[in-house]
């Protein structure tokens, strides 16, 4: 077995990232998925973890579903969407009918080497990170694969200095932007989709190559909004609760602001100091609040 190295029980360092301990997730494994086969009509969904994946996940499945009602699956939108890193052990998760889709947290230097040669479709869906801190905190006291945090404020350096799940959010937005123009990449904001769903899922459309009506629009919009994906057995990953990999539900609140609750004026300076000094030099912008 490879000799991992350790940042803590729960998670190793793998090229400059973090991931958990778990069979099928060695070295070996992430890169044995560099060669995975991609074929031309796959599409990746890819973000840092907390912004918004599973939200993503489903309107894709709803997109895919309008788009090809003969391939509609009565199974989860886990099952139908794998996760790239979980499913190195069972390949099978990957023999699905086209086309196929996959979800990531992989930066994109350790993604399949097919989806830049093939230039297959990447949607990269990010958040402000302020909240994906804060959700990402919950999160860790959730998920069984995670080490709890001892405090906030613990949460709160670790974050800042990558030492968490998947390592630092500035790296992973800043290589997917750097990496854009080799990559046929949609970057999708959370905050984005919290104001206007419709317009998004228009643009996704638009770039999926998916002719939708505005009726058929409309229903993927209404499946994907917070509170019915809350509801929705095959969107809420409320099974991992029941089996209890999950401590809590994962649609926790769904909002732009929640870190207002929980960053004090001090952790808040020092964020918008850290911000400044790793993203500045990058156009982005985030909506840091919406009023609900
Ligand atoms: P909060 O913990 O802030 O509520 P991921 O899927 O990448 O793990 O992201 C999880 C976050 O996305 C959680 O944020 C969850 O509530 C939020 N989320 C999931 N579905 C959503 C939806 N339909 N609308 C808004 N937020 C959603």
């Amino acid at each position: 077995m490879d000799s991992l190295d350790l940042l803590s029980p729960y998670l190793f360092r793998y090229k400059k990232r973090n991931f958990v301990v778990q069979e099928g997730l060695r070295p070996k494994d992430l890169d044995a998925l560099q060669h995975m086969e991609i074929r031309p009509t796959d599409v990746f969904l890819t973000a840092y973890p907390k912004s918004g994946t599973a939200w993503m996940q489903q309107i894709l499945v709803q997109i895919m579903d309008a788009a090809h009602p003969d391939q509609v699956e009565d199974a989860t939108n886990r099952v139908r969407v794998p996760w790239l890193e979980a499913s190195t052990l069972d390949n099978s998760l990957r023999e699905r009918p086209d086309p196929r889709l996959f979800r990531t947290h992989l930066p994109p230097d350790m993604l399949p080497h097919g989806v830049r040669a093939k230039r297959i479709k990447v949607v990269y869906v990010m958040r402000n990170p302020k909240d994906v801190l804060v959700s990402s905190y919950h999160f860790a006291h959730s998920w069984t694969m995670l080490e709890a945090p001892k405090s906030f404020e613990d949460f709160f350096q670790q974050f800042l200095e990558g030492d968490v799940y998947m390592g630092s959010w500035f790296d992973h937005v800043r290589e997917y932007y750097t990496a854009r123009d080799q990559m046929d990449i949609l970057f999708v904001k959370y905050g984005d989709m919290l104001k206007d769903l419709r317009g998004e899922v228009v643009k996704l459309c638009a770039f999926l190559g998916k002719d939708l009506t505005d009726e058929a629009i409309d229903q993927v919009v209404e499946a994907s909004i917070f509170k019915n994906m809350k509801t929705n057995p095959k969107a809420n990953y409320k099974d991992l609760v029941e089996t209890d990999r999950y401590k809590k539900e994962t649609m926790r609140k769904g909002i732009a602001g929640d870190w207002k609750y929980f960053f004090t004026v001090a952790q808040n300076e020092r964020f918008d100091q850290a911000f400044k000094e790793k993203m500045s030099d990058l156009p982005l912008t985030f909506i840091w609040e919406l009023k609900q």
